[in-house]
């Protein structure tokens, strides 16, 4: 699959995008394994969180999906789960394979989880080694997917001192811990989404988290609830971009999420210049929500906060294009995560946006990327839902058209993106390889 983009007029305009996927995995997860039912509107049905459905309801959760994004599970409890009759297969989500790495390793059976050519590439030693230390067996492929688990039940309890700042990583340890006998602690080194210890404290669980530091207690039963899903502010960025760089737009997204862990993004983009509000703050149970109100915006370069790095991780690929359409030249560091993302997102993003005619320089860790002008032209997305989408922003401004190869992977995160482009004026064609 292809999206081919001409040079755009944007126009104002009020949208939608779809939930979030990091809330619509835990809620899947969560509301399997409490007592009652868990009722989740505004759910994500891109295909990430569709494979995780498909693995609960493996692991023996009856679970419906009344329409596209509501979801109705009869929660098992704590103890519920069954061995699955095969393999898990969590396509291209880490979050998927990471948060069920932990889960898992608190059943008192074994488990096989796989994925897709881009998840089978990424490093998994980082869930691997605590979940070891609480006594569960990991078998690997040499670090990397697939992942057979031997799960112990109760798992001990630990105190884990997190090398590097990951969601997913404290988040596994976390659900693991529901399974621990005892305390379990984590420290993490920077702040990292939290929607894991909020949701557990919808559910009635208690979480305690203060300095970097969370704490839980082995065995709490969790009592399913209705979550209401905001809308994801990691796919809001790409249309809040292309507002920016608009010649004259005013656009707004309703009901996005505006958790703090996540707001880095709004941070660096006002810090260059943008103009963004809040309008509407509310909450939805345990998460903030607003309309974020978009204008267009002449950006100027800078060097980014290494400090936001962790509250901005999924925005990096459009935060290039970003900083290759403002002035001057935009430095960034601490960000060698990017490297084991879906793809080697600063290698990817770089290749990309100097075929469009963009100067990057790259380090192990960092980039430095030369404001200019997009040229048209013909990129790849190396299979990576977020390089296609930023790439399609970039070429909204380009001087010619752009076509993007490899799109498909779209639909893993926002689907329904192009489509949402076209509210705004963009003029945004998706071609079938099959038709070409
Ligand atoms: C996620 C955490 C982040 C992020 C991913 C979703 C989550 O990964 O990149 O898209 O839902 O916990 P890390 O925690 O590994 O940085």
């Amino acid at each position: 699959m292809q999206f081919i983009v001409q040079p755009s007029k944007l126009r104002d305009a009020t949208v939608s995008v779809p939930g979030d996927k990091s809330v619509s995995h835990r809620a899947l997860m969560l509301g399997s394994i409490a007592q009652g039912s868990t009722r989740i509107s505004g759910f994500l049905a891109g295909e990430d969180c569709q494979g995780t459905l498909a693995a609960m309801r493996s692991l023996g959760v009856r679970i419906e999906q009344p329409a596209a994004t509501e979801i109705s599970i009869n929660g098992v409890g704590l103890h519920g789960l069954v061995e699955a009759e095969s393999e898990l297969d969590l396509g291209n989500s880490g979050t998927a394979i990471r948060l069920l790495a932990g889960l898992l390793s608190g059943q008192a059976f074994v488990s096989a989880l796989t994925g897709d050519a881009s998840l089978t590439g990424r490093p998994m030693q980082r869930v691997i080694a605590p979940l070891q230390q609480m006594g569960a067996r990991i078998d690997s492929h040499d670090g990397k997917p697939p992942l057979t688990i031997h799960g112990r039940s109760p798992l001990r309890c630990i105190d884990y001192a997190m090398p590097l700042a990951s969601a997913q990583v404290k988040s596994a340890v976390l659900l693991a811990g529901l399974y621990a006998a005892g305390q379990t602690n984590i420290t993490e080194p920077a702040a990292t989404r939290d929607h894991t210890e909020r949701m557990l404290r919808s559910m009635g669980a208690r979480v305690a988290a203060a300095g970097g530091r969370i704490s839980i207690d082995g065995g709490q039963e969790l009592t399913g609830c209705h979550i209401q899903v905001p809308a994801d502010l990691s796919s809001a960025a790409f249309i809040m971009l292309a507002a920016l760089l608009a010649e004259k737009a005013d656009i707004l997204i309703r009901n996005v999420g505006v958790n703090p862990t996540r707001t880095g993004i709004i941070d660096i983009w006002q810090a260059m210049g943008a103009d963004i509000s809040l309008e509407n703050p509310r909450s939805l149970g345990e998460e903030p929500v607003a309309d974020v109100r978009v204008r267009s915006s002449k950006l100027q370069g800078g060097r980014v906060d290494p400090a936001l790095v962790s509250l901005a991780i999924d925005e990096f690929p459009v935060l290039f294009v970003a900083a290759a359409a403002a002035s001057g030249k935009t430095v960034f560091s601490g960000i060698g995560e990017l490297r084991v993302k879906e793809s080697d997102r600063i290698a990817t993003m770089a290749t990309g946006l100097r075929a469009l005619g963009i100067d990057v320089e790259e380090s192990e860790d960092g980039a430095v990327v030369h404001g200019g002008r997009f040229t048209g032209g013909s990129v790849d997305s190396h299979g990576d839902h977020r390089v296609a989408m930023s790439l399609a922003v970039a070429a909204t401004v380009a001087e010619g058209p752009v076509t993007i190869n490899d799109v498909a992977a779209v639909n893993t995160s926002f689907p329904g993106f192009d489509e949402c482009l076209r509210a705004l004026q963009a003029e945004i064609r998706v071609v079938d390889d099959v038709a070409t």
